[in-house]
C-alpha cells in the first residue's frame, strides 16, 4: 500500500430533516451574510430554495441570491458571482444544488479575494491564497463535489472545460436529504450513478497491489450502486435506495476508495472534452468513453480487469481464458449502461457521428496542445487519446 494522506474534513449532515439545521451550520462556520447559489430552477420548483432562505433568515442571517448555474457551469456566471459577493460583502457561500452549483461556488469563493482572473487557477498559472468558507445542500448525488477538493468550470470562450483541485475548497458542511432527490429525472439519476461509479473505477484500475481493504470498499460501493439504481428507476421514491446512492456519491469521491493507490483519471479527462465541446451530461459522457478506454488499456493488467469482471460484474471466472473473462466484464458494464439509459459510444451521446476534425480538436485540448499525457493505468500519449476517441466514435 502506498503512503497516503486522507483528509475529508466536511461535516456531513444526512437524513430526512437535515436541512432544518442549515442556519446553525452556517453560523458555526462563521457566516453572517450568505450568497445562496443555485441552478436553473429545480430547487425553486420543489420549494427547497424558499425553505432554505426562510430558515437562514429566521436564524438571523442576511442572504444574497444568485441562480442560473447550468450543468457544465460557466465562467461568466462565476465572474458575476465574484462581483456580486464583493459588492454585497458576503462572507459565506451556500450552494443549493448539485456538482455544477457547488463547483461554481468554489470558483466564486477562490475569486473574491484574488486580484487577477479566477481562470488563472484553472489554467495552472496561480494558486489562491485563501477563499471564502462554503457549505452545500445537495440535491443530486453524482459529482461528489460536496466532499471533494475539485471544481470543474467551462470557459465559454473556446468551450474549454478544466478542473482545478485545492484542499481549501472542501465544503465546511454538506446537508444531504435523500428525499430531495426523489424529483430527479431518470436520466440524471442514471448519469449520477455512472459518475460516482466512475470515480471509484478511476481509482480501482491501478497497478498498485496490496490494496485489499481499499479494493473491498470499492467493490462493495460499485455493487451497491449498480443494484440501487435499478430500485430508484423503478420507484423514484424508494428512500432506502436513494439514501444508499446519496451516500455512495460522497464516499466515491472523498478519496476513501483511493487510499494507498494512484488513480487513473484518463476517462474523466477524455470526457471533459466531450462535455466542454458538446455540453453533454458528464456522467453520460463517461459511459460513452469507458468501454473504449477499457478495451484499449486492458492488456496493461488483465488480472485487474478479471477481478473487476468477477467481483463487480458477476462474470464467472474462466481460468483458462483471462482475456475472455476481462472482455466479458467490459461487455457486462456496457449492458448495464444500456439498461439504465446511458450511451456506450459518442454517437449515442451526441445524437450524430463525430468528425475527425472534432476528434483532433479534443485530442489537442486533452493533451494541452500536445504537451501532456493522461492516465496512469496506461499512460496515454496524444495518439492513444485519438485512438480511444476513434473507437468510441463507432456506433
Ligand atoms: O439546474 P437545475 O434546475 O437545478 O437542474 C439540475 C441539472 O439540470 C438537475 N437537478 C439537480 N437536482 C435536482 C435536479 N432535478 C430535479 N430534482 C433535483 N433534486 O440535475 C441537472 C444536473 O445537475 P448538475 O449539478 O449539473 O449535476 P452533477 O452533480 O452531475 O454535476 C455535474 C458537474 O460536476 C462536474 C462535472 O464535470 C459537471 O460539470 N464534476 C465535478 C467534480 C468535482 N467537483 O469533484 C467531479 C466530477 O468528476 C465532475 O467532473
Ligand atoms: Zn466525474
Amino acid at each position: 500500500m502506498k503512503d497516503f494522506i486522507y483528509h475529508a474534513p466536511t461535516e456531513v449532515v444526512f437524513g430526512k430533516e437535515s436541512e432544518e439545521k442549515v442556519a446553525r451550520l452556517v453560523k458555526k462556520y462563521g457566516g453572517s451574510k450568505v450568497l445562496v447559489h443555485y441552478g436553473g430552477g429545480s430547487a425553486k420548483r420543489s420549494g427547497l430554495l424558499d425553505k432554505i432562505c426562510g430558515l437562514l433568515q429566521e436564524g438571523g442571517l442576511e442572504i444574497v441570491l444568485l441562480g442560473g448555474v447550468v450543468p457544465n457551469p460557466r465562467l461568466s456566471l462565476v465572474h458575476k458571482g465574484i462581483e456580486l459577493c464583493r459588492k454585497e460583502k458576503v462572507d459565506f457561500i451556500l450552494s443549493v444544488g448539485g456538482g455544477s452549483v457547488i463547483d461554481s461556488a468554489k470558483a466564486i469563493s477562490y475569486g473574491i479575494p484574488y486580484q487577477g482572473d479566477v481562470w488563472d487557477f484553472y489554467l495552472g498559472k496561480a494558486d489562491p491564497a485563501c477563499c471564502l468558507p462554503m457549505g452545500c445542500v445537495l440535491t443530486i448525488p453524482a459529482a461528489g463535489s460536496e466532499m471533494s477538493d475539485s471544481s470543474v468550470i467551462t470557459n465559454e470562450d473556446g468551450d474549454v472545460k478544466i478542473g482545478y483541485s485545492n484542499q481549501m475548497s472542501r465544503q465546511k458542511f454538506a446537508i444531504m436529504n435523500p428525499v430531495r432527490t426523489f424529483t430527479l429525472p431518470p436520466y440524471q439519476t442514471a448519469a449520477g450513478v455512472t459518475d460516482m461509479m466512475m470515480h471509484t473505477m478511476e481509482r480501482y484500475f491501478s497497478h498498485d497491489d496490496d490494496m485489499t481493504l481499499t479494493d473491498a470498499v470499492a467493490e462493495a460501493l460499485l455493487r451497491t450502486m449498480k443494484d440501487c439504481v435499478y430500485d430508484v428507476l423503478k420507484d423514484p421514491e424508494d428512500y432506502r435506495a436513494r439514501a444508499q446512492i446519496m451516500w455512495g456519491g460522497s464516499i466515491a469521491h472523498n478519496d476513501l476508495t483511493g487510499c494507498g493507490l494512484s488513480g487513473d483519471w484518463a476517462t474523466h479527462q477524455l470526457e471533459h472534452e466531450l462535455s466542454g465541446m458538446f455540453d453533454a451530461t458528464h456522467g453520460a459522457g463517461l459511459a460513452a468513453i469507458w468501454p473504449s478506454w477499457a478495451r484499449y488499456v486492458m492488456h496493461e493488467n488483465i488480472s485487474r480487469f478479471v477481478r473487476f469482471a468477477v467481483n463487480v460484474m458477476d462474470v464467472p471466472n474462466d481460468f483458462t481464458d483471462p482475456e475472455g473473462t476481462a472482455l466479458k466484464g467490459i461487455e457486462a458494464m456496457e449492458r448495464f449502461y444500456r439498461s439504465i439509459g446511458m450511451p456506450v459510444n459518442i454517437p449515442e451521446l451526441i445524437g450524430r457521428d463525430i468528425t475527425d476534425a472534432e476528434i483532433e480538436e479534443m485530442v489537442r485540448k486533452c493533451s494541452k496542445d500536445y504537451t501532456v499525457t493522461q492516465g496512469q493505468f496506461k499512460v496515454l500519449q496524444p495518439a492513444d487519446m485519438a485512438a480511444i476517441y476513434k473507437m468510441a466514435a463507432k456506433s
